[in-house]
């Protein structure tokens, strides 16, 4: 009798025990289903749902806006989205403009299509130009698209010696006492820099422009020097350096040459306009034509290669 029951008891234990783990998994598959339909609810899953990768949406996450993001929501799933938002200078704020001059112009690499936005040459040269903002100093971006405003004022207008200058050379203070610096440590190594041009007015800038428009007509003058309100060297921030009997066509062979693409750096300078970028620049390559941005910003902008138009729009302006 003893016995049945004992049997009973471990039957009912067994029941128990089996109805126990059943509750249990229901319990977790309940639990499971409720947060996967949670999960469904967020922005990670709407995007990986629509198609892209797991590391593609992280990338969306840590580079785009909340407004950025609502749009790609709302659009089917795009494919080079990942190409432009991953580029090294993507600038959140220029995403929309990226994706239009992509779709525009199909052909071009990701990094021309940021390039181009982030340096407003997806216009035609001049095209809604805008006034500079002057409270940037010596860093000011004057270009094709950035002008001068009309009562601009370059500061304290310094005029060098002919030591340094044939005829009449001047520059801003800054500027000029950092080339003094320049072409003092150049002489040391054995190398003399002369200046050919500086600080030009509007007025002057412009009689530059028309003579070379109305002599070698107005493509020509636009590849070499900049329209009146444009010039870097209304700013007294820019200088023509050669040396002496230097030629403009063989400059860049020049030790004189060799040695600023060494040291300008050191002292504020860079090349402005380089072989090879004039879509950006607007301009031919003039070996001699250099700016003064500050000894900072030319050894970081040297050590990355870039215009200085792709580094006002990446590291200045925003
Ligand atoms: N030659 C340069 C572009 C200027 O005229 O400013
Ligand atoms: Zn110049």
């Amino acid at each position: 009798m003893a016995r049945l029951r004992k049997i009973k008891l471990k039957r009912r234990l067994k029941r128990f025990i089996l109805f126990s783990v059943l509750i249990c998994i229901l319990i977790l598959m309940g639990y499971k289903a409720f947060l996967y339909y949670k999960y469904t609810t967020t922005d990670e899953y709407k995007l990986i749902d629509k198609g892209y990768e797991k590391d593609t949406v992280e990338l969306f996450f840590d580079k785009l806006s909340d407004q950025n993001l609502e749009f790609i929501y709302e659009e089917d799933k795009i494919d080079y989205l990942k190409e432009i938002v991953k580029q090294e200078f993507f600038i959140e704020e220029r995403f929309k403009e990226y994706l239009e001059f992509y779709k525009e112009n199909g052909k071009k690499s990701f990094e021309d299509v940021v390039t181009l936005v982030n340096v407003g040459a997806t216009k035609d040269w001049y095209e809604d130009a805008i006034i500079t903002d002057i409270s940037k100093n010596e860093l000011v971006l004057v270009n094709k698209f950035y002008r001068l405003p009309e009562d601009y004022n370059p500061g304290v207008i310094k005029k060098f010696s002919s030591t340094y200058a044939y005829g009449e050379v001047s520059a801003e203070e800054t500027c000029y006492n950092a080339f003094i610096e320049m072409a003092t440590a150049a002489k040391k190594d054995g190398i003399t820099l002369i200046l050919t041009s500086g600080y030009r007015t509007y007025a002057s800038q412009k009689a530059v422009y028309d003579d070379f428009k109305r002599k070698k007509g107005e493509d020509y003058a636009d590849e070499y020097a900049a329209r009146p309100g444009h010039s870097e060297h209304e700013t007294g921030l820019a200088l023509d350096i050669f040396t002496y009997n230097g030629l403009m066509e063989t400059f860049k062979t020049t030790p004189t040459y060799a040695w600023l693409k060494e040291h300008a750096k050191e002292y504020g300078f860079i090349e402005r306009y380089k072989e090879g970028e004039d879509y950006m620049t607007g301009y031919a390559p003039e070996a001699w034509h250099y700016r003064y941005v500050g000894v900072d910003v030319a050894m970081k902008m040297e050590s990355m290669g870039m215009t200085y138009d792709e580094y006002y729009a990446f590291y200045i302006d925003r």
